[in-house]
């Protein structure tokens, strides 16, 4: 009898063969190896980062403020929102390729700014750039960041994160430096106007600046990869990190007590700082941190290409509402303006329902760290493979042949509001 080879098969044989590091098409191809046994979803890499890391530096980037009510409630809103699935649709030749300002990314997910990731992982802002140019997806570099902008840059990092004060003559300066370096994309965050109160922090003795105290030297013998293969060897090779790219100019080492002057008075930034950056920037301009549709508009006029719908990981107020769920709002006021979306993104069905709902692309946060402090750039790569993978095989469950396809018919409407 002639051998057949049915659809199961050969998606079988191809899935097969993405482990292998063969990608399936339009996605990022899984890492394989032994570093990233165990490491099966984005999930994973928390549990990984709470063992590798010290109390103090795991509880700074898996925590949030207060009560953490707005960190809970980004999950809680993708867990609470349902997808309806169509069948019987041709999705053979499915394709997660997305375009966002004119370039044609792997997939429709990036990594989201974080800063002093040099802290918890060795090079960080090279090891997420290197993997992202990697895969061909976006990596935005924090403003907090300990690695000047133009050596990631060199290593492939596009977009760029802006914190800044409401002083134009600072604005100007660090706007014609992120310029002169060649990033396309800058990105004002607009929800920190003051630090955030993250009680965490303050309970296992982490601070910006660094107080160099028993209690954290404890932390960092009792986890000697870390110690031995980020801090030591950071300061070794690299000397004592600080904040590069606050400013024009080099900014504060993170053992310095200026650390928070420096930084300058942000609560006075407001919406004509955004036009005159508007009027400077040439690149594609992007507000991250919005969630009122007031001020998805306001942004709009102001002539921004991009909105990034964040309550900042449920790191800054808390109770703030979960971009989720005021996505549908701010979609509808946003016309014209590519709306993106981060908070609680952890698996391809959470891409999915944001992109159903109206967002554009999604950023990652806090997976993409663990796994930059666990494996560098390797595991980066791997955790982007997975999740792009998790997208590959929804699009399929989901009878989704490309993401435009996605819309609010694939959302239980009974478990989200629509607008
Ligand atoms: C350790 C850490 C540092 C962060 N630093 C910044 C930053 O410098 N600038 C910024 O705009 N957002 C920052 N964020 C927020 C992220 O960009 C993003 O909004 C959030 O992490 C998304 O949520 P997720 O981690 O649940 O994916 C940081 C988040 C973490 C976890």
């Amino acid at each position: 009898m002639a051998a057949t080879t049915t659809i199961e098969d050969a998606r079988a044989q191809s899935s097969a063969g993405a482990l292998g590091a063969a990608p399936v098409a339009g996605a990022v191809p899984v890492q394989t190896g032994k570093d990233t046994r165990g490491l099966l979803s984005l999930n994973d890499f928390d549990r990984a980062g709470r063992r590798f890391l010290p109390r103090m530096l795991y509880g700074f980037v898996a925590g949030g403020a207060e009560t953490e009510a707005a960190l809970r409630g980004n999950q809680a809103s993708f867990g609470s929102c349902s997808l309806v699935p169509r069948v019987l649709v041709d999705t053979s030749g499915r394709s997660q390729a997305t375009t966002l300002f004119g370039h044609r990314y792997a997939a429709p997910f990036g990594i989201a700014p974080m800063g002093v990731t040099a802290l918890c992982a060795y090079r960080g802002d090279l090891a997420l750039a290197q993997a992202a140019a990697a895969v061909n997806i976006p990596m935005v570099l924090s403003a907090s960041s300990l690695i000047p902008l133009e050596q990631v840059w060199q290593a492939g990092a596009r977009w760029f994160q802006a914190y800044l004060p409401g002083d134009l003559p600072r604005i100007a300066a660090l706007v014609d430096r992120v310029a002169d370096a060649g990033f396309e994309t800058l990105v004002l965050t607009v929800d920190i106007p003051v630090p955030a109160n993250r009680e965490n922090n303050v309970r296992n003795g982490f601070s910006v600046p660094l107080e160099p105290t028993f209690r954290l030297a404890w932390d960092g013998i009792t986890h000697p990869s870390w110690l031995f293969g980020t801090a030591l060897r950071t300061v070794l090779r690299h000397g004592m990190p600080h904040f590069e790219n606050m400013d024009a100019g080099r900014g504060p080492p993170i053992l310095a007590r200026d650390v928070v002057r420096a930084v300058g008075p942000r609560d006075r930034l407001t919406w004509e700082h955004l036009a005159a950056i508007r009027r400077r920037w040439r690149g594609s301009l992007v507000v991250k941190g919005i969630l009122s549709s007031s001020d998805a508009a306001l942004a709009r006029n102001a002539g921004v290409d991009g909105i990034i719908v964040s309550n900042h990981g449920g790191r800054q107020l808390d109770y703030a509402i979960s971009p989720l769920r005021v996505l549908p709002a701010i979609v509808e006021q946003a016309k014209g303006v590519a709306v993106m979306i981060d908070g609680g993104v952890r698996r391809g069905t959470d891409v999915l329902k944001a992109l159903a709902l109206g967002a554009e692309f999604v950023f990652v946060g806090r997976p993409f760290l663990f796994a930059a402090a666990i494996g560098g750039d390797t595991l980066v790569r791997h955790a982007a493979g997975l999740l792009s993978q998790e997208i590959d095989r929804d699009m399929a469950l989901m009878g989704v042949p490309d993401l435009a396809s996605l819309a609010s018919q694939h959302i239980a409407s009974s478990t989200v509001s629509l607008s």
